[in-house]
Formats: C-alpha cells, sequence, structure tokens
C-alpha cells in the first residue's frame, strides 16, 4: 500500500464542484480517500494555502526529439510539476514532426518514463507541418491523440483546414488547434507593428495577420460544424470575433498566454530578445483586451506556449534569435500577479482556465477536478501570497524567460500526480 497523505487545512478551490471552502484531503494509492480514514497519514500541513485540481497545459513545447538540447520530455515534465501542472501536451513541432503514431507513441513513452506528470501529445494537422498533404490522423487518433495542430504556422489553405476539421469530427472529442497568422503578413516581422516598432525600426507583424486568420478559421469553423480552438491569442480584434462566435453558437475555444496577459510591446525596447514571442506582444489595449476576454469566458483558458531555446540562439541579433519564451514554471503566478492580486479574475476563475477548463477541452478525465473521493490525486498546493523573484536556473533545461528578474505573487509548493508528491516544499523530488 503506498503512502498516505493527509493535506491538512487547506483553502481547497475546486470550480468543478463549485467549492471554495477550508478542509482537509486525504490522498491514498493515487486517489483522493474518503477523509475519516486519515488516522496516521503523514500530514502536509496546508495553513495559507490553495489546493486546487493540478494545472493542465494545451500548449507546450518540449523539443524531443529533435532539440534534446533546448529540452527533453523529462525536463519539461519536471518544469511543469515545479509549475503545478500535472498534465502536458507537447506541441507536434518537433524534429522528426509528430505526424504520425510512432513520434506521438515515442514522446508519450517517455512521458511515462519520467513520471512527473501525464503526457498527451498534439499530432500534425499536416505532413512535417507543410501545408499541404493531411497527416495519418487517423492512426494518431487511434493513438489517442486529441489535439491536432501545426502550431508555429497557421493552416495556408482552408480547403486543408476543412478537411481536417471535417474529419476531426467523426471522432469524439477530437479538436483542430490554430496558430493564427498569415504567413505573408508577417514575414521578416521581429515584433508588433506599430509605435514601437516604428520607432526602434524593427519590421513588424501587424495584428491584422492574426485576425484575418481567425475570421477565416471561425469561417470553416461554421462551414463545418468542427470543433475549433484556437491558440495564443492577442489581439483585442481576435477577442470581439470569438465572442461573436461563441453568442453565434460556433464550436470554439480560445486560449491566452500568461506572457501575452503580463506584458506589452512596450517591453520589446529593451531589446530583451525574451520578449521575441509569436504571436507578438502587443498594444495595452490589446492586453486589457485578452484581461477582459480572460474574465468573461471568451477565452477559456490560459496556455503557456512554453517554447524553450538555446542561449546562444537567443543571444544572437534580435532579427536572428528565434521567438518564444519558457512558461511552465511561472504560468501560475503570472496570472495570480496580473489578474487576481489586482481584482481583475477571481480566484476561482484562474483555477478553472489554467486546469479544469483545458482538461474538458483535452478531455482528459483525470485532471481539472473535482477533488472528491475516489478522483485520481493530481492536486496542486500554492500560497498565493508569497512574493518570489524569476530567476534561472529553471527546471526547465533552458533559462529564456520572459519574466526573467521580475518579481511575481503566488507560489506553487507541493504538486501531487497520482497521488505521489512530484514536488514537495518547491522542490522537485525527482
Ligand atoms: C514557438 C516555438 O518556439 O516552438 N514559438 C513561439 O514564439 N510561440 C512556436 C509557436 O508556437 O509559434
Ligand atoms: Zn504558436
Amino acid at each position: 500500500m503506498s503512502r498516505r497523505i493527509l493535506l491538512k487545512g487547506a483553502r481547497i478551490v475546486d470550480p468543478a464542484a463549485g467549492r471554495d471552502e477550508v478542509g482537509d484531503v486525504l490522498v491514498q494509492d493515487g486517489t483522493i480517500g474518503a477523509g475519516d480514514r486519515a488516522a496516521g497519514a503523514t500530514v502536509l500541513d496546508c495553513d495559507g494555502l490553495v489546493l486546487a485540481p493540478g494545472l493542465v497545459d494545451l500548449h507546450t513545447h518540449l523539443r524531443q526529439p529533435g532539440r534534446e538540447d533546448e529540452e527533453t520530455v523529462e525536463t519539461g515534465c519536471r518544469a511543469a510539476a515545479v509549475g503545478g501542472f500535472t498534465a502536458v501536451s507537447p506541441m507536434a513541432n518537433t524534429d522528426p514532426v509528430a505526424d504520425n503514431a510512432a513520434v506521438i507513441h515515442e514522446v508519450r513513452d517517455l512521458g511515462e518514463r519520467a513520471g512527473l506528470c501525464d503526457v498527451f501529445p498534439v499530432g500534425a494537422i499536416t505532413r512535417g507541418l507543410e501545408g499541404a498533404e493531411m497527416a495519418e490522423l487517423g492512426e494518431m487518433v487511434e493513438a489517442g491523440v486529441r489535439i491536432f495542430s501545426d502550431d508555429g504556422r497557421s493552416v495556408p489553405e482552408a480547403r486543408v483546414l476543412r478537411n481536417a476539421l471535417t474529419y476531426a469530427r467523426a471522432f469524439e472529442g477530437v479538436i483542430v488547434a490554430e496558430h493564427c497568422e498569415d504567413a505573408s503578413l508577417v514575414e521578416g516581422g521581429q515584433m508588433h507593428e506599430g509605435f514601437h516598432s516604428y520607432s526602434l525600426g524593427l519590421a513588424g507583424r501587424p495584428r491584422e495577420a492574426e485576425e484575418i486568420v481567425v475570421a477565416r478559421d471561425l469561417a470553416v469553423a461554421r462551414l463545418t460544424g468542427g470543433r475549433l480552438h484556437l491558440c495564443h491569442l492577442s489581439s483585442a480584434g481576435s477577442v470581439e470575433m470569438v465572442r461573436r462566435a461563441k453568442a453565434e453558437g460556433l464550436r470554439v475555444t480560445a486560449e491566452v498566454t500568461p506572457h501575452h496577459l503580463s506584458f506589452t510591446d512596450e517591453d520589446l525596447r529593451s531589446y530583451d530578445t525574451n520578449f521575441k514571442v509569436n504571436p507578438p506582444l502587443r498594444a495595452a489595449e490589446d492586453r486589457d483586451a485578452l484581461h477582459a476576454g480572460l474574465a468573461d469566458g471568451t477565452i477559456d483558458v490560459v496556455a503557456t506556449d512554453h517554447a524553450p531555446h538555446a542561449v546562444e540562439e537567443k543571444e544572437a541579433e534580435f532579427d536572428q534569435a528565434p521567438p518564444g519564451t519558457i512558461g511552465l514554471e511561472t504560468a501560475l503566478a503570472a496570472v495570480l500577479t496580473h489578474l487576481v492580486a489586482p481584482g481583475r479574475i477571481r480566484l476561482a476563475r484562474a483555477v478553472e482556465a489554467l486546469s479544469t477548463a483545458p482538461a474538458r477541452i483535452l478531455g482528459a478525465a483525470d485532471h481539472g477536478g473535482p477533488i472528491e473521493p475516489g478522483r485520481p490525486a493530481n492536486l496542486v498546493a500554492f500560497d498565493p501570497e508569497a512574493e518570489w523573484v524569476v530567476e534561472a536556473p529553471f527546471a526547465s533545461k533552458s533559462r529564456n524567460s520572459a519574466f526573467l528578474g521580475r518579481t511575481l505573487r503566488g507560489r506553487v509548493v507541493h504538486t501531487l500526480y497520482r497521488g505521489e508528491p512530484v514536488v514537495a516544499d518547491g522542490k522537485a523530488q525527482r
């Protein structure tokens, strides 16, 4: 019999059960146990901590296979656990691309061997992410894939997206996730196109590049009735289009990243390449619209877009540096600092957007709560008030964080994955 753990005196925030109250939770044999069996259990004092269902990331880059110098499935899963995540969805833009069942199996097996969180690999929509021929969606569904995405780029032709959304309809719970940027409009672009790009002399990526693809994709979703998920929204116009599409009844969901919620294009004035991300950080009014969209549910999910890159590549000239910031270890704190602390959203909404909603979209039944007897014990306990400065090294193999040097409020203390404390007192246990 495995160790029994009593999480004592936590504020239990469990949106799936509509619960927010102080109480104890017993963990036994990987699942939540009944409270009256607590005698003799190891007690973890959770006074002052929030206990929530483990976080679920719909958008993670783990770089294996291909760029194990930047991240491996194991180091990425450790970073996830340190950030309070119990499930991640690694994107398909690896080398080789995850466009067939063999790569999907490889990534999932690596995840199982690491044993730090659940790994739900995303499959490519098109072969080699080239946008032309459909990948082997059927065999990847057989292998357990629930999300298909060519993330890193948009599906270039509406016809191909139509086929993918139509095909996905045939399978229960399968979704198509789009990175929305029109390639022809962002080519060579380094940052959001606007006042700051003009004054810095950097080529721009206009918000219209995203909005054109969002508009097209919503139209294709209407045409097919397929389930569309829009990755990392960045512009106010996109939020408004999604709001209207939902009112119309389209089957669309959307995500926003912690960095788009936290920063603007003004931060690029530092020329710090850790702020170079796709889609780019935009103007303050866009960030404010993302806040409002997350608050009113137009945006369902916060997803990290954890994108590790090698130090020497990020230290290159600005226009040579690859886009992306790591995010697994700072996501919860960024949301607590920039949305919950200023009163823009309630704590329960933050937990919903980081756990309950992504678990539902992914169909990950073992995650997202409710925290009830018999349920798998995938849990996070965090101190919502603790302040800390983001510093390297990270559990991630990479250190390209846009949050480096920032003071954030809210720190993960314990992460339990299938009942095992993979993070205890803020430290990874293996
Ligand atoms: C991602 C990456 O590095 O893989 N980079 C990024 O800036 N977001 C690709 C992507 O999601 O666009
Ligand atoms: Zn992307």
